[in-house]
C-alpha cells in the first residue's frame, strides 16, 4: 500500500519526493537566510488552501500582516480564507513562557478545533533557541514533535542553519525528529561567478525520494526548482 501524499506545491519539489510528503508527517526545511525557507512554507500554505484545506501557520519571525501581504504580492487571494480556512499566529521570540505555553500547549488543541491539516511552523529554530540547556532542549522538542504525531496533519518546520555547518539545523536536532528533511543552500561555483541556490532531499523515512542536488529560483510568483537539470 502506499502511502497518501500531500504535495508542498512546489512541482520539481514534488516530484523529488516522489510524488509530495507523506501525509500526518513532519517535514523540516533547513537552510540560511535568504534560502526561501519562508517562501517554500507559504507554498505549501496556499497550496493547501486552494484544495480546501485548514491551515495553521505560526511565524516566530515575520509578523501577520507582512505574512499575508507577501501572499498577496504572489498574486494570492488569502483575505477570504483569514480565520476560516487560515489561521496566522505570530509568536514572540523573546517571551519563553508565552511562546512555550502556546506552542506546547495550545497548538495541539488548535489543530483539533479548526481541523487543521497542515501546520507550519517558521522558524522552529527560534523556538529552540528558547530552551535553557541542550538537555531540556533535546527532551522537550521530542515530547513535543511526538505529541504532534498523533494529529491528523502535515507539518512543516523550517530551521536556520548552524553558523558553521550549512547542512546542520542551529540545533543539530530537527533533522533528526522530522520524517523529512529538504536542505536548501547557496551554491557558488567559483568566487567570481553569481550564487545559486540548490535543493536536495536528504531524508524521507518510508519512501523513495530523488537524492540529487537541483537548482531553484524563488520568482515573483512561484518557487520553481529545476528536477530536470544538473547543478554541477
Ligand atoms: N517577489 C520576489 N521575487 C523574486 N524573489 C523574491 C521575491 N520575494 C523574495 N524573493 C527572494 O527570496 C528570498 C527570501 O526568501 P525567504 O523565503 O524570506 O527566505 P528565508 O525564510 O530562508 O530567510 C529573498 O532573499 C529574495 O531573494
Ligand atoms: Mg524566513
Amino acid at each position: 500500500m502506499s502511502a497518501e501524499r500531500v504535495n508542498v506545491g512546489i512541482a520539481g519539489l514534488d516530484d523529488m519526493l516522489g510524488g509530495g510528503l507523506i501525509q500526518r508527517s513532519i517535514c523540516a526545511i533547513i537552510g540560511t537566510y535568504g534560502t526561501g525557507k519562508t517562501t517554500f512554507s507559504l507554498e505549501f500554505v496556499w497550496d493547501g488552501l486552494k484544495k480546501g484545506e485548514h491551515v495553521i501557520y505560526i511565524s516566530l519571525e515575520e509578523r501577520e500582516d507582512r505574512i499575508m501581504t507577501y501572499m498577496k504580492m504572489k498574486g494570492w487571494d488569502v483575505t477570504p480564507f483569514l480565520n476560516k480556512a487560515l489561521f496566522v499566529i505570530k509568536l514572540d521570540p523573546t517571551d519563553f513562557n508565552l511562546a512555550n505555553n502556546r506552542i506546547k500547549n495550545e497548538l495541539p488543541n488548535l489543530i483539533s478545533e479548526v481541523k487543521a491539516s497542515r501546520v507550519v511552523i517558521d522558524p522552529i529554530s527560534l523556538f529552540e533557541d528558547l530552551f535553557p540547556t541542550d538537555s531540556e532542549r533535546r527532551q522537550e522538542m521530542f515530547r513535543f514533535i511526538e505529541g504532534l504525531r498523533d494529529k491528523p496533519c502535515t507539518i512543516m518546520m523550517t530551521s536556520e542553519t548552524d553558523k558553521d555547518n550549512v547542512f546542520s539545523s542551529r540545533h543539530a536536532l530537527i533533522e533528526y525528529l522530522a520524517d523529512t528533511v529538504i536542505l536548501l543552500r547557496y551554491i557558488r561555483p567559483s568566487d567570481l561567478t553569481d550564487v545559486h541556490l540548490a535543493l536536495e532531499v536528504v531524508k524521507m523515512r518510508m519512501s523513495a525520494h530523488s537524492r540529487e542536488i537541483k537548482p531553484y529560483e524563488i520568482q515573483q510568483d512561484q518557487v520553481m526548482v529545476y528536477s530536470e537539470a544538473n547543478v554541477f
